[in-house]
């Protein structure tokens, strides 16, 4: 039995990435005590606004605006150092940094490897195979996870075991640098050294996250599991190969941080209202022509990460009912609602036609299959009214209403927030923070 006394949510998202997790995580934010990360690394782009300023999160969490709460960075997660100092001196250089930050021994290290890894290998899988991947290393590093020829941050701790294992591990990497690829070796000095001031500055951050968080959860706090990327870059159940290189589903976020299943309370899925997607892979309601154009202009559809333009079309149902099975969605935060004013009548996808004519609403488990669904349109009433002031449902043009009932029919879940523009006060809440 289970004498829990804390509450944990856990934010997840339902798309491709960038629905606006980290405007929601910010919102919730006042209710919050602690805030953490399990999975994923400096791939993601969380944006925040306050204020009109804009801060974007890649590999803390998007609670660090708030004075006095604590931030942790769990296991599951692939840190590179050098983005870490890079953003919390961002942060501290704008005053910003207030809350307290804590950082899991068993997070790996993405090193100089990884990242030149990643380039090579997406150079080297040439065009219609490559996966448009962040650049940022965060691939191979998991591989060497799993591998179990990782460097953890604990391992950066120490001059000595940092030493025998980088040298070990170099005289393999130098191996596929130079054999496989044609580079040059990178020197034993010029990786060490760096590394072990990486150490030197990570070193009062690193604690035991998972006995943190388990302390947290007993003495009754507010928790918020902020999930990375989405459920369909999930590497077991996207639309692999075209995914990240972690679990992006709800269970990720256990093995990430070392909670148990039975302390979560709540599953928050961020839904966009409408779909996008950077990076190759199967979307089948990608918009080539004006409406995909007008999407990304009117929702300003260029990543955080690579500032790459996001391919970008209507919302997805199918996709939408397998995430939401796949993490057990509790609750919906619906988000960019405004971006569709002014589309004209707004098209749904409730179905695919697969290649040999057959017509499913089920998400088709062969990626090949996927790449050639067509989307079945249902097309509901648009809106033209600017809606970006609303703070209630009731001020909301009936059109946009509707809109929002419609999904929370389709998925048999409350849509417990409405984002209305960019900024942390555009917002609905309809219980959200309950
Ligand atoms: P995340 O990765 O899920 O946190 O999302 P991103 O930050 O990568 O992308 C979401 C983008 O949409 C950011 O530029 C946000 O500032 C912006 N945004 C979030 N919610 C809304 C909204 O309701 N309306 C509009 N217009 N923009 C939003
Ligand atoms: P947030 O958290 C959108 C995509 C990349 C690429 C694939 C693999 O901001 O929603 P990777 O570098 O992870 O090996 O790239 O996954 N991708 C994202 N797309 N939002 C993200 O994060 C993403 N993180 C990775 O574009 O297609
Ligand atoms: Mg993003």
């Amino acid at each position: 039995m289970s004498n829990k006394k804390g509450r944990v949510d856990l934010l997840l998202g339902a798309q491709w990435g960038d629905e606006g997790k980290g405007k929601v995580v910010d919102l919730l934010g006042s209710e919050v005590d602690v805030f953490a990360r399990a999975q994923g690394g400096a791939n993601a782009g969380h944006t925040v606004i306050v204020n009109g300023e804009k801060v974007v999160f890649h590999l803390l969490p998007s609670g660090m605006l708030y004075p006095g709460k604590l931030c942790v960075l769990g296991n599951g997660l692939v840190i590179e150092p050098e983005q870490f100092i890079n953003e919390t001196k961002e942060l501290f250089d704008k005053g910003q940094d207030r809350a307290r930050l804590a950082i899991s021994p068993h997070a790996h290290v993405v090193m100089p490897y990884h990242k030149m890894l990643d380039k090579l290998q997406e150079a080297a899988r040439g065009k219609g195979r490559k996966i448009g991947t962040t650049g940022r290393g965060i691939g191979p590093c998991y591989v060497d996870k799993y591998s179990r020829s990782g460097l953890r941050i604990e391992d950066l701790l120490n001059a000595d075991i940092l030493r025998e294992k980088l040298t070990q591990i170099l005289e393999e990497k130098n191996m596929i640098l130079t054999k496989l690829y044609n580079e040059k070796p990178l020197p034993f000095d010029e990786v060490y050294n760096p590394a072990r001031k990486w150490g030197e500055v990570l070193a009062p951050y690193v604690e035991d996250t998972t006995a943190l968080l388990r302390k947290a959860v007993d003495d009754g706090k507010r928790i918020l599991l902020e999930g990375a990327q989405a459920a369909l870059l999930d590497i077991d159940h996207g639309t692999y190969p075209y995914v990240t290189s972690s679990s992006t589903t709800a269970a990720g976020a256990f093995t990430g941080t070392g909670l148990a299943p039975r302390d979560l309370d709540r599953t928050i899925s961020v839904v966009k209202a409408y779909t996008t997607r950077v990076g190759e892979g199967p979307m089948p309601t990608e918009d080539l022509g004006e409406v995909g154009e007008k999407l990304r202009t009117q929702g300003g559809e260029f990543g955080a990460t690579t500032g790459r333009p996001r391919r970008c079309g209507w919302l997805d149902m199918v996709v939408l009912r397998y995430s939401s099975a796949l993490n057990g969605a509790d609750v919906i935060a619906l988000t960019k609602l405004d971006v569709l004013t002014g589309m004209g009548p707004v098209k749904v996808c409730v179905a695919y036609e697969l290649e040999d004519g057959t017509r499913v609403d089920t998400f088709p488990t062969d990626t090949r299959v996927l790449e050639n669904a067509k989307p079945v349109y249902e097309t509901l009433p648009g809106w033209s009214e600017d809606i970006s002031w609303c703070k209630r449902f009731e001020e909301l043009p009936k059109a946009a209403q509707d809109y929002v009932n419609y999904i929370e029919r389709e998925l048999n879940t409350p849509v417990k927030l409405v984002a209305v523009g960019p900024d942390r006060t555009q917002t609905i809440d309809r219980g959200m923070k309950d």
